[in-house]
């Protein structure tokens, strides 16, 4: 089946294609890409402050990456995106444009890194508190965070999508949240976004069996009112209808034979890299 945006679910689909297993050599390089988005959000961290412009965020880390890094900016041109980052503020979902409005006081943003490195990819997104905000901003933040860790930990060889799906989904929605079914997860390599898709929704028991060596993002968009979204004329910024505020964290992974290997982690974060079930 033919996608069009690979990122973007889509609705009805056939049989599930085969997720891509990486070489050993190609897991090096999945390592060194993840690790690279990992510093750019470690980097930007501390010009997240009241006044910045989004665009000036968008020209530190495509820098950061191109002069520091050796690397390419992955949403640069891609499907005509036309920044290096994407950045989502408020209400925006996924996918904003960086611009010149310079941040205020309250805003939450995601910032969300892609780096080709030696032609493989790290993909990887947080959320930013700019200022004092509020205590519901900070605790969507929270729980959209705990949605992709509750996620990561059911990884390994033999889950199933349909397991991580409904852990992200039970969790949001007992905070009375809610989750965006329109955009999801997907696998991740050379090329970026590949089979299979994520969804951050569904029932335990049902999906795609996860198997060694397959590498991908899960990155949960949590609303804070009603799940439905919809895209602006720009074609790319995606918005709560209801305006109500969005939360997105996003990791790459690799399925480990014990488990799952976190390839995007920060040294702020309290998860461990490698997680082994056995
Ligand atoms: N980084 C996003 C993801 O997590 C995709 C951004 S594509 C862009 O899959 F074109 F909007 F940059
Ligand atoms: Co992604
Ligand atoms: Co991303």
């Amino acid at each position: 089946m033919v996608l069009t945006l690979t990122f973007k679910a889509t609705k009805h689909r056939e049989k599930q294609m085969a997720a891509i297993i990486k070489t050993s050599e190609e897991i090096d390089k999945m390592r060194i890409a993840g690790q690279q988005a990992a510093d750019v959000l470690t980097m930007i961290e501390p010009f997240v402050q009241v006044g910045i412009t989004t665009n000036e965020l968008n020209q530190r880390c495509h820098d950061f990456i191109v002069n520091e890094q050796g690397g390419i900016p992955a949403p640069l041109n891609y499907h005509g995106f036309p920044k290096s980052i994407c950045t989502s503020l408020n209400y925006v979902v996924c996918h904003g444009i960086p611009n010149d409005k310079p941040l205020k006081e309250g805003d939450i943003i995601n910032i969300d890194i892609t780096v080709i490195k030696d032609g493989y990819h790290g993909d990887t997104s947080k959320m930013f508190m700019v200022g004092k905000t509020s205590i519901l901003a900070k605790r969507l933040s929270m729980i959209a965070q705990e949605c992709l860790y509750i996620g990561i930990n059911l990884v390994k060889p033999g889950a199933r999508l349909g397991d991580i799906g409904a852990a992200i989904q039970k969790h949001a929605e007992k905070n009375s949240y809610s989750i965006v079914r329109e955009y999801c997860g997907h696998g991740i390599g050379a090329v970026f976004h590949e089979e299979p898709q994520i969804l951050h929704y569904g029932k335990k028991g049902t999906g795609d069996t996860l198997k060694v060596g397959q590498c991908f993002t899960i990155e949960p968009m949590v609303n804070a009112g009603k799940r439905n979204c919809k895209v602006l004329k720009d074609e790319w910024t995606v918005i709560t209808k209801d305006k109500k505020l969005s939360a997105q964290w996003e990791h790459t992974l690799l399925v480990t034979e014990a488990g799952v290997e976190i390839l995007t982690l920060r040294p702020e974060e309290t998860i461990e890299r490698l997680i082994n079930h056995d």
